[in-house]
This record gives C-alpha cells, sequence and structure tokens, in this order.
C-alpha cells in the first residue's frame, strides 16, 4: 500500500514531476520506422507533450513540438523537404534540431532576416532494429542501448503498438508480476475457451533479483525444478519501463498521465534450413483493444494483460490495495523508483544509463532461448516444442495481426499459409 503522494510520485509524467523527469533520461520507443513509409509525419503524445515526429528526404528524423514557432498551427498538416518539415500555413521550415530555416515572406522582404529566437522544441531520434526510439531528457544524451536481439540475425522481426487507456507504472508493475501467468494466461484462459477448471500449474516458489538493467524473477511451479530455465536463467522487468521475456520486449511508454502507448517488438528466428534470411523492413501494426460492442478482447495474451491494466483504473489507487509475498518484486521495483528520483534530486544520474558507445553496442540480457535464436532449429523440430508449434500457426500475443504480415511471416518461416 502507497500513500496517495507516493502513488502520485510513482505517476505523474508531465515535465517537471519527479517521475516525469526520469523517465526523460532514458530512451523510449515512440514507433515504428516503417509507420512513416507511407505518410512521412505522425503525431505523438509523450509524457504529456504534444509532438510531431517525422522523417525528411534526408532520412532524418525529427521530433518537434506539434506546433510551429510562429503561430501555432499544427505541424502534423504540414510536409517534408529535403532537410526539414514545413508548416502549411505560412510556410516556415524548421529541421530536426529545432532551428527555423525559412520564413518564407520575411526572406523575400527584408535583406537580413533574422530567425533567432524562433527555435522550436525538437528531441532526438535513432532507429534500431525498426524501431524508433526518442531522448527527452537534458543534453547530451547518454548512448541508445541496443540490446542483444536487435543484433540477431535472420530472425521475421515484427512492432505491435497498442494504445492502453491507463496509467503507464501499473503497465510496469505487470512486467514483475510472475503469479499473474498462471491465473490470468492458464486458468483464465483456459475459461475463455469453456474448460471449467483450473488446469494450470501452481507456482511454488518465486525469487526476484536487482541487476543494473532492471530486475530478474524467477519461479519454480508444479511439474518444474530448481534445474528448470525459468529459475536458473528467469526473465527480465527492464529498467525503467520494459519487459524482456527471451523472444520479444513489451515497453510501457507513458502518453500521458492516464494513456500508455505499448510498444513491442518480436523476434521469430526462420529455421536452420531457411538460412540466410535478410528482413528488409520490420512490419509495425495497431492491435486493437476492443470489440464492437466496447468491451476488451480477451483473446490474446498481451490483450489479456491489458484487461488488467485498464481494469486497474486510469490511475490505480494503491492507498486500497493488500500486497502479498508474491508482491515482493513490485514493491522492489517501487523502491528502485523512490531511490533514484532521490538520487537524481541530490544531482546523481540515475543507474542503467549507458555513456559509452561501447558498451552500449551489445547488451546481453538474461534469456532462456538464446541457442534457440541465433543457432536456429530445423523446421521439423517446431512440432516438438509446443510453445513453437503453436508460435507457426498463430500470432498469440496480440490480436489483429494483418493478413499481410501473416503472409510475410508464412514465406520467411517457410510453412503453408
Ligand atoms: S503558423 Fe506556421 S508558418 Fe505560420
Ligand atoms: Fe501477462
Amino acid at each position: 500500500m502507497l500513500t496517495a503522494a507516493r502513488n502520485e510520485m510513482l505517476t505523474r509524467v508531465g515535465p517537471g514531476t519527479p517521475m516525469g523527469e526520469l523517465l526523460r533520461r532514458y530512451w523510449q520507443p515512440i514507433a515504428g520506422a516503417s509507420e512513416l513509409d507511407a505518410n512521412p509525419i505522425k503525431t505523438v503524445r509523450l509524457m504529456g507533450e504534444d509532438l510531431v515526429l517525422y522523417r525528411d528526404r534526408g532520412g532524418r528524423y525529427g521530433l518537434i513540438d506539434r506546433h510551429c514557432p510562429h503561430r501555432r498551427a499544427d505541424m502534423a498538416y504540414g510536409w517534408v523537404e529535403d532537410t526539414g518539415i514545413r508548416c502549411s500555413y505560412h510556410g516556415w521550415l524548421v529541421d530536426q534540431t529545432g532551428r527555423c530555416l525559412e520564413q518564407p515572406y520575411e526572406d523575400t522582404t527584408s535583406p537580413k532576416p533574422s530567425k533567432a529566437g524562433c527555435e522550436t522544441k525538437a528531441y532526438p531520434v535513432k532507429e534500431c532494429a525498426g524501431l524508433l526510439f526518442a531522448y527527452l531528457g537534458p543534453l547530451p544524451a547518454p548512448e541508445l542501448p541496443v540490446w542483444e536481439p536487435f543484433t540477431w540475425r535472420n530472425g521475421f522481426r515484427e512492432i505491435v503498438l497498442a494504445d492502453v487507456p491507463c496509467n503507464w507504472f501499473q503497465c510496469q508493475e505487470n512486467s514483475i508480476d510472475p503469479v499473474h501467468f498462471e491465473w490470468m494466461h492458464d486458468n483464465w484462459g483456459a475459461r475463455l475457451r469453456g474448460n471449467d477448471n483450473n488446469v494450470a500449474p501452481k507456482h511454488l516458489k518465486l525469487k526476484f533479483e536487482a541487476f543494473d538493467h532492471g530486475f530478474i524473477y524467477k519461479r519454480v511451479r508444479e511439474g518444474q525444478s530448481e534445474e528448470d530455465r525459468y529459475w536458473t536463467v528467469g526473465r527480465v522487468a527492464l529498467w525503467p519501463n520494459g519487459f524482456y521475456l527471451g523472444s520479444h520486449f513489451e515497453w510501457r511508454v507513458p502518453v500521458d498521465d492516464e494513456n500508455t502507448l505499448s510498444v513491442a517488438w518480436f523476434f521469430m528466428r526462420v529455421p536452420k534450413d531457411r538460412g540466410p534470411y535478410v528482413q528488409e523492413r520490420v512490419p509495425t501494426w495497431v492491435s486493437p483493444l476492443q470489440d464492437e460492442t466496447g468491451r476488451f478482447i480477451t483473446s490474446h495474451v498481451i490483450n489479456q494483460d491489458i484487461v488488467a491494466w485498464a481494469g486497474q483504473g486510469r490511475i490505480a489507487d494503491r492507498t486500497k490495495e493488500h500486497l502479498r509475498s508474491s508482491d515482493i518484486g513490485i514493491t522492489m521495483m517501487r523502491g528502485r523508483f523512490f531511490e533514484e528520483i532521490e538520487a537524481m534530486a541530490a544531482g546523481k544520474e540515475p543507474g542503467g544509463i549507458i555513456r559509452s558507445a561501447n558498451e552500449a553496442q551489445c547488451i546481453a540480457l538474461p534469456n532462456m532461448a538464446r541457442e534457440f535464436n541465433t543457432e536456429g532449429i530445423p523446421l521439423a523440430d517446431f512440432d516438438k516444442d509446443p510453445i513453437l508449434r503453436q508460435r507457426l500457426k498463430e500470432f498469440r500475443h496480440h490480436y489483429g495481426q494483418p493478413p499481410e504480415v501473416r503472409r510475410a511471416f508464412v514465406e520467411a518461416m517457410g510453412i503453408p499459409g
């Protein structure tokens, strides 16, 4: 249980709030690069700030104030040129650093028009593994961490976005919540398929460990032992707002205090006999969350998670909760956020930030599936593993995979459509 003031500290993300300032120190995934192929401009709301993301004709990415520095028109209705984005109202041209390059009327009529003071807000953007990451904190920006899976080859990757109607922190608490797998995904999942029994192996033992890039949780369930990878390796609640499960990442990116962009990146190693495989573009798609009656879709794993997150309310009221031993990881994670916020207020750099380019270029994380993802296995062996067999049949993580993404997957894997 938390006081209302402590809950507010964890959940408020606007500029100047303690958590908002902490999260701004880390690169945040905000879109898929392929989203800008059809239309090079996308509106983005991030930690309470309204922005536009664009790719200019020179291939540079920009993330700038949504409103034009001239008289505040909406830059989302402008167009991109070789060196920036132009406002459609009076034609001012702005670049990715926020500099105003052209003011057409002034440039025509005055001998030396000064553009000083007309800069607009601008944040750096970097592309990695098909994702676009933005940094909203004080400069110089730290290195963008290149997690090891981003360097893997011979994989079919896809990015799935979802607009989640609640605060980011309750989503992130789910990254360190092993027991919900048993209930939400297994037992509830079985009921949704018409099975009236609790089918899931019970959790018998949990362990949570802190490391530089977050927390590792380990578990033993009925039928498993401490020899199992779920105990010897575990899974990662990635600091500060991610989740890493061996073949995919999820991030809970705050849109504002009451909304979150769920960004998930998936890797599927093509069968050993299919390589070398090169994926030209990483597809990005948006998972719908509600059916036509307005009820949440419950058929897919992350959609089920979202039922839990949104069900806790726009901002979960942590003054009314009752934490137990299954929630030790959650208490540890909250504690670390409070410590980091305090350290930052004392002028210290928060943990997990990387300043060395060398260190950032391939960061290994605990991974239960490294060999499968790097070495690969023959297609015939997929059948021996129930999870892999299922993964070939359908995309179980998010509802609504578009048919063209399925077709590209089928083609990459070399399986019958
Ligand atoms: S408001 Fe954008 S150019 Fe005038
Ligand atoms: Fe889950």
